[in-house]
């Protein structure tokens, strides 16, 4: 039966909304605001709250009419309840609350994080257990899925995420707000000239801002040495110390559990070298996904391939629930536990 679902997603700098018809994506709207978070160099989240409630009704609008029908036709909605920015979250959790008492149609909150993970699921078919890489702006994560919504966190950052360190080093270097894109450019012109420091932390966790301390200073004194920035080789060279972390974790897991699928998830999963390298773990044994790049950064089509795992199966959400900025993925999978229609 053809059920047609509105997905909103507003964690963060980005106005997402979707709409899907079961899990197939009709269309997928985006509004960005990286051109005004730009002018300060990062995202102020005072000035991403106010443009989510300035811009959202337009990329509504403009969602249903490339999907071709109206509010009417809509059967569920999903909206990111978190992690993310509380002014920000909470302005498409209002739409999403509104349009479900006035339509009367159930609405559930999704994790902002599960939707990274499981954008994979667009047009594929997941293995469990997979392990889910997370590597966003504000996010670094290793999970374990040993279902959809079963999630057993192995290993997070101790400090910043990894996008965020690249962003951060990246103004340092000079270029604009977001870096991470850029620094993605530039390294394939470099190479691996400077070894930077890979931090050797137990367990499965890791950090990220030793390296961009040890940046910094070394771009400071480069300056104060009168000394052309080497951009492409620095790039180049960070990345590689920032990818081994994460790929030195993942191969550790790969030796304890048995993982059938890897999941790549987060706008750094944009990034062409780390693509590669977590592509070149594939075996006949282990399957990589990597999200297209359009379902890397913030996107509402994400959302909604979660919201149609859920439609059938779980309840909707009480209109008393509130944006979550610190949402952990295995207390989301609780709270669907109690969702569960028996
Ligand atoms: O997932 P995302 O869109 O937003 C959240 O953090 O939720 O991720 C944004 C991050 C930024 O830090 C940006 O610099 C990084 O993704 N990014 C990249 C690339 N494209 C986006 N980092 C490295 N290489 C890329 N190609």
């Amino acid at each position: 039966m053809k059920k047609y679902i509105l997905a909103i997603e507003t964690s963060c700098d980005d106005t997402c909304i979707a709409v899907l018809e079961n899990d197939k994506v009709l269309s997928s709207v985006i509004s960005s605001q990286i051109q005004i978070h730009a002018l300060s160099g990062g995202v102020i989240p005072e000035v991403a709250s106010r443009l989510h409630e300035q811009n959202i009704f337009f990329v509504l609008d403009e969602a249903l009419k490339k999907a071709n029908i109206t509010l009417n036709d809509l059967k569920a909605i999903g909206v990111t309840i978190g992690p993310g920015l509380i002014g920000s979250l909470q302005v498409g959790l209002q739409l999403a609350k509104t349009l479900a008492v006035t339509l009367n149609i159930p609405y559930f909150p999704i994790h902002h994080l599960a939707g990274h993970l499981l954008a994979n699921l667009i047009e594929n078919k997941i293995a469990f257990p997979a392990l889910g890489i997370i590597v966003s702006g504000g996010n670094s994560e290793l999970v374990l899925l040993n279902d959809y919504f079963d999630y057993e966190i192995l290993g997070d950052t101790l400090d910043d995420a990894i996008g965020e360190m690249l962003d951060k080093v990246g103004r340092v270097l000079g270029l604009p707000y977001p870096s991470g894109p850029i620094i993605d450019k530039m390294a394939k012109l470099g190479e691996n000239k400077y070894h930077f420091p890979i931090p050797k932390i137990e367990g499965y966790n890791f950090s990220f801002s030793g390296l961009k301390t040890n940046l910094i200073n070394f771009i400071h004194k480069r300056e104060q040495n009168q000394e052309n920035l080497d951009l492409e080789n620095i790039c180049c060279s960070l990345q590689e110390s920032a990818f081994a972390q994460i790929l030195n974790k993942t191969k550790l897991i790969l030796e304890t559990y048995p993982i059938k699928s890897i999941l790549l998830g987060g706008g750094v999963a944009a990034n062409s070298k780390l693509r590669e390298k977590i592509l070149n773990l594939e075996t006949d044994n282990l399957k990589i996904y990597l999200p297209k790049l359009m379902y890397s950064m913030d996107n509402a089509a994400m959302i909604g391939v979660v919201t149609n795992l859920l439609i059938d199966n779980y309840q909707s959400a009480e209109l008393t629930i509130s944006a979550k900025p610190n949402y952990k993925l295995n207390d989301w999978g609780d709270y669907l536990n109690g969702q569960k229609k028996t």
